[in-house]
């Protein structure tokens, strides 16, 4: 049989940890909550790279990407809802389509929040280098970019994925407040940006508006190409569908929670793209074959060498307004982005934690991995090799390449879990589901057709990595987590070590 070693779903609840919480969030918590988990290195940096690939028609990529997204939420939230435990599409997976199928999905979220980690933190190093750079602190160009992007080693990219993970280690990640605060640091950062640049904009700076059409399959370029990376601005929602349990009146209040921050993130997303293109224009490199390059490669580098434009900053929100003569709102908007880009790579990091831990805790990977620290009660050895891993990844590859990664695992993970909820609806009708996708018939067959175009419009190179990460996870599969399996091995689900399994930034009192 295809869906085989089914790990039924009241065992999977029994499994996790009994908490009940207060039903305490509204829709406004939520959509605080989405917000600030969405905003991050995909508007603040990737804007340069949707430009690169699409020019002023980038603008076009964000609303398809946020339509994708805001499909993919609607099936996100049932089950999120149904099944509020640790592990979301990885344990979604376990208990509709089994084991095999559960790994593969697991294996590919690794990409989806290690490499994002890695990639918010190169975006991070961006922003800090510009403002080091304004207050003539200049590092050596060899150290503010990885090999790829013209230099050798991305020091502070480097440095802060170890910090993050030192304080994941030490448990420091759980403070309502702290997320307000920030999101209200990125919400100020990008109106001060849109009330400046919008004003700004010239028509000119939108000829051509599609100067590399809307792409083809593979190419990793043109609109669509735009929209397979942008996507990455957008990734983070899911942070509103695990709050299911903590939700007053959760039918009502998911959907409008995750709607919410898309809509609102959209809108400033549109407006920040608006402004950056007008203001400043956002047309392409081309190669000498007269096709846009790719971001993130040597040509890329080579070609902005000494170049002013757009698609060429690691910083294009302060560099828009630095050329338009306001340095000192510019650097404002770096030190807003390089206070506020640590809290997503934290998501980020603890996401990928809190995978591998739930996936270790089933037997499929070793259990010296789930091990908890006695005294910060964080499970502290898959934080500290997941860390290791970022910081390598962050200091060796650009942002684009990251981004892009992290979002075929993503994509992946949105289609698995849009099937299981349909597979769920035929199977098992009656189950109570606090929040039913409308219209499931159509949102999802339209939720994974968004995700597959977006997915077979990253570049060739991206899907090669994706599908060679996907061989290497079947031969781990096979040679480990298929004989250690407790379903396999018919063990009792043994519900593991207790940890700290609050999400960041969202806590609330236990009822
Ligand atoms: N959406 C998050 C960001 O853009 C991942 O950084």
């Amino acid at each position: 049989m295809f869906f085989w070693r089914v790990k039924p779903l009241d065992k999977i609840l029994e499994t996790a940890e009994k908490k009940s919480l207060v039903r305490q969030l509204g829709a406004f918590q939520l959509t605080m909550l989405g917000i600030g988990a969405i905003i991050g290195t995909g508007i603040f940096v990737l804007t340069a790279e949707a430009g690169q690939k699409a020019g002023p028609a980038m603008m076009v990529a964000f609303v398809i990407a946020a339509v994708v997204c805001a499909l993919a939420a609607l099936a996100y939230s049932e089950l999120a809802s149904m099944v509020p435990v640790s592990g979301s599409a990885y344990t979604y997976t376990y208990g509709v389509m089994g084991e095999a199928l559960a790994w593969t999905v697991g294996w590919a979220l690794v990409l989806e929040y290690a490499v994002a980690a890695g990639a918010v933190s190169v975006g991070w190093s961006g922003y800090m280098n510009g403002l080091l750079t304004s207050f003539g602190m200049e590092l050596p160009a060899a150290l503010k970019t990885g090999p790829m992007d013209g230099g050798s080693f991305n020091l502070l990219a480097f440095l802060i994925a170890l910090v993050v993970t030192f304080l994941l280690v030490i448990g420091t990640s759980k403070s309502a407040k702290v997320n307000a605060v920030l999101v209200l640091i990125k919400v100020v950062a990008l109106t001060v940006f849109i009330v400046i640049a919008v004003p700004a904009a010239k028509d000119v700076n939108f000829e051509p508006f599609f100067p590399s059409g809307w792409g083809s399959p593979l190419g990793g370029i043109g609109v669509l190409g735009a929209a397979a990376s942008i996507f990455f601005a957008y990734v983070g929602f899911d942070a509103v569908s695990t709050a299911a349990e903590e939700t007053k009146n959760p039918n009502r209040n998911i959907p409008i929670g995750l709607i919410g921050s898309l809509v609102v993130c959209t809108i400033f997303y549109m407006l920040v793209g608006y402004g950056a293109v007008g203001a400043n224009g956002a047309q392409p490199m081309f190669g000498a074959d007269g096709v846009a390059l790719h971001p993130g490669t040597p040509e890329m580098a080579a070609a902005c060498a000494g170049s002013d434009a757009l698609v060429c900053s690691k910083e294009p929100l302060a560099h828009v307004l630095k050329v338009m003569g306001f340095a000192g709102i510019g650097n404002f908007i770096g030190l807003a982005a390089a206070l506020a880009l640590p809290s997503v790579i934290l998501m980020m990091i603890y996401g990928q934690t809190r995978i591998f831990f739930t996936m270790s805790r089933d037997g499929l990977l070793p259990e010296a991995l789930s091990k908890v620290h006695p005294k910060f009660h964080t499970p502290h050895v898959v934080t500290i090799i997941t860390g290791i891993f970022v910081a390598f990844f962050s200091a060796l590859f650009p942002v684009g390449i990251l981004a892009d990664i992290s979002n075929s695992g993503t994509l992946f993970a949105f289609i698995a879990v849009t099937v299981s909820v349909m597979i769920l609806r035929k199977t098992d009708p009656n189950r109570h589901r606090p929040f039913r996708t409308p219209m499931i018939w159509l949102v999802g067959p339209l939720a994974i057709a968004g995700c597959l175009l977006l997915f077979l419009n990253l570049s060739a190179y991206t899907i090669g990595l994706f599908f060679g990460w996907a061989i290497i996870g079947s031969i781990v599969y096979a040679l480990y987590g298929y004989r250690h399996s407790d379903l396999g091995r018919g063990l009792k689900a043994h519900g593991g070590p207790k940890i700290d399994s609050e999400p960041p930034f969202h806590e609330g009192p236990q009822a």
